[in-house]
């Protein structure tokens, strides 16, 4: 069978440069046209230097980076250095990247990928804030019926909130391309906190990752490293959830997930409760399914996958 087609959205943060690798590590399984920063985690400027250098440590230095949008569809932008460090890549010591990064801007990117491509060949990876995708949709409407299936990380419902109580960070940086993207019509999956809080780095996982002894290996170690004081000190969790690694893995190996297709939609008017995505998990009320809701993953077979993978990198 072919590697699907993907572009992935990011905002390089450590849980997304892992997900990079793992894509990146499984070119039998997916064939990735480009990767296009947003602003998110860290602004712009970082996010895309970022995917830079995590594309250098795979050794795929011939992968289209893109920028795509700084800011947020209609709200001041939020980041996360509290959460990513300064850097958005703290823990390793990781250098300047000198692939260069592609003159055209993200957005025309995935809009020209999903006109050249046949309709319903690529899937979009969205790790980040929607901000792109719903730029895109916006900007060349007929490019929604093109694309094959959106897979996310973002949103929560048992989990409620890790930015504010009620709001997952990805959907609630830019509420109203979540919006966008919830009320296209396109087959999505969601990768809510409710199993990527389910996807932790314990010790025994992190030194697996280390014992590769590849730098690639050792990075993902470092970076885990740093990024689980947030969730350690929130949640007193056993260690930091690989949340964006759940979209890639996905795509590699659905059958580690499960979850209910059901109606979720975002709010996008009160600010107490900006960016919560409404799940309707209990089909409590006759709105439309219009999602794949993950609620649970076999984290053992995930991280198996994971350290397969990143070890051949
Ligand atoms: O809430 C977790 C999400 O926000 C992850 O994608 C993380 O990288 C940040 O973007
Ligand atoms: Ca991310």
């Amino acid at each position: 069978m072919s590697p699907r087609k993907i572009i992935i959205d990011t905002d390089p943060g450590q849980d997304d440069a892992v997900a990079i690798l793992l894509a990146l590590a499984s070119p039998k399984d997916l064939d990735v046209l480009g990767i296009v920063a947003v602003a998110g985690n860290v602004p712009l400027d970082l996010t895309e230097k970022n995917a830079r250098i995590v594309c250098e440590l795979a050794g795929k230095t011939d992968v289209r980076v893109f920028a795509g949008c700084d800011r947020p569809l209609g709200r001041p932008l939020v980041t996360a250095e509290h959460v990513h460090g300064k850097s958005g890549l703290d823990g390793p010591n990781l250098p300047d990247p000198t692939m260069p990064l592609q003159p055209q801007h993200g957005v025309d990117f995935i809009i020209d990928t999903l006109r050249n491509e046949p309709a319903n060949t690529v899937t979009l990876c969205v790790l980040g804030p929607l901000t792109n995708i719903a730029t895109a949709f916006q900007k060349a409407p007929d490019i929604v019926a093109r694309v094959q299936q959106v897979v996310l990380m973002g949103g929560a419902y048992f989990e409620v909130g890790n930015i504010t109580p009620t709001a997952e960070f990805n959907i609630y940086v830019d509420p109203q391309a979540a919006d966008i993207v919830f009320k296209s019509g396109i087959d999505i999956v969601v990768m809510p906190l409710d199993v990527t809080h389910k996807a932790l780095v314990t010790q025994a996982r992190n030194d697996a990752f280390r014992a590769l002894g590849t730098p690639a290996g050792i990075a993902v170690a470092q970076m885990t490293d740093f990024f689980e004081r947030f969730d350690k000190e929130k949640y007193g969790s056993t260690g930091a959830p690989l949340h964006d690694p759940c979209v890639t893995a996905y795509l590699i190996a659905p059958d580690l997930f499960k979850g209910r297709h059901i109606n979720v939609e975002i709010e996008v008017k009160s600010e107490l409760t900006m960016g919560m995505t409404v799940a309707d998990w209990w089909g409590v009320t006759d709105r439309p399914a219009n999602a794949t809701f993950i609620g649970d993953l076999d984290a053992d077979g995930f991280f198996a996958l994971l350290v397969e993978r990143i070890g051949l990198l």
